[in-house]
């Protein structure tokens, strides 16, 4: 009865953005509290929570940045949140939506990662992926929208076969688990973390323009929760649905190979100088079935 109230209500409010919606518990990830399933990771003077902290606002000026990270370490997952970036000229100010394995306030060395990170642009997303090992996998889109006009969905699929990155439900990369072929995968429990900072590496920040917000919404987690120092056997279930896709779709492949098509402005593929570090660049992104 609950789900069907919600169902049409959702449908008529938002009509096609149902597509991206997902229950846990009968619970709309949207309605979801931040308390809940996040902690702010620095200078908790910056997040500003709204609408009874179903949405989150990061800030930075002069004196800090600020981020947060899930309270819970996961094994597997399709984790999403709709991001809306900072209205200004962001010079200097990296914006961030990422899973790690790193503890919290270390300096990582070899770990997992997958990030969704705007540098020093508004308007160009990075994704990196780190296998074990210290990263160098970026590439780089222009996207097809504006980022900073609106909340879109950033989701990562993590399963034992493959990673996805989903931009509005759209497969912008892929990263298959070739570890029978020696190539690195991901094998360590991450958390969820988001964050709003200045890198003097990525030019210089337009201090006039201060604060930079960045908002956050969608605090509810499709994910398994792995608390030991490796992932928990139960998140490799079948039984979990996230667990169920092995490669992308008839539908997501068309999908896929047009963003590739036109979007994609840098691949560490296709960089003479990376591609001899990374073995799974000869080996096939999607293999066909
Ligand atoms: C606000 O959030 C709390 C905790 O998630 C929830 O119990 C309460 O019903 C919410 N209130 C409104 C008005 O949505
Ligand atoms: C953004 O700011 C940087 C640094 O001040 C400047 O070099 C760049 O031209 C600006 N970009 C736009 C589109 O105004």
């Amino acid at each position: 009865m609950f789900f069907n109230t919600m169902s049409s209500h959702f449908i008529i409010i938002f009509g096609f953005s149902l597509v991206f919606a997902s229950f846990v518990n009968g619970v709309y990830e949207d309605d979801v509290n931040f308390d809940q399933n996040y902690v702010p990771l620095w200078a908790n003077n910056h997040i500003t929570r709204l609408y009874n902290g179903t949405e989150v606002q990061l800030l930075l000026d002069q004196s800090s940045g600020t981020g947060f990270r899930s309270i819970s370490d996961y094994g597997s997952g399709r984790f999403g949140m709709r991001m809306k970036l900072p209205d200004k000229n962001t010079s200097g100010i990296v914006t961030s939506f990422y899973l790690t394995s790193a503890p919290v306030g270390s300096q990582p060395g070899n770990h997992d990662e997958l990030d969704f990170e705007f540098i020093g642009s508004s308007t160009l997303l990075q994704t990196n992926v780190f296998a074990d090992d210290s990263g160098g996998r970026e590439e780089r889109y222009q996207l097809w929208f504006d980022p900073r006009k609106d909340f879109h969905l950033y989701e990562i699929l993590w399963n034992q076969y493959l990673v996805v990155f989903y931009v509005d439900g759209v497969p912008v990369r892929v990263f298959k688990n070739y570890k029978d072929k020696g190539v690195n995968y991901i094998s360590n429990p991450m958390n969820i973390q988001a964050t709003i900072w200045s890198a003097p590496w990525a030019g210089p920040v337009n201090w006039k323009e201060a604060p930079f917000i960045s908002s956050y919404r969608r605090f509810g987690i499709d994910g398994c929760v792995s608390q030991s120092t490796s992932i928990d056997p139960k998140c490799l279930s079948p039984g979990l649905p996230w667990n169920v896709q092995k490669d992308l779709s008839p539908r997501e492949q068309i999908m896929h190979q047009e963003f590739r098509k036109k979007n994609v402005v840098y691949d560490y593929c296709l960089d003479k100088a990376r591609q001899q570090h990374h073995p799974e660049c000869l080996l096939p992104h999607i293999p066909p079935d």
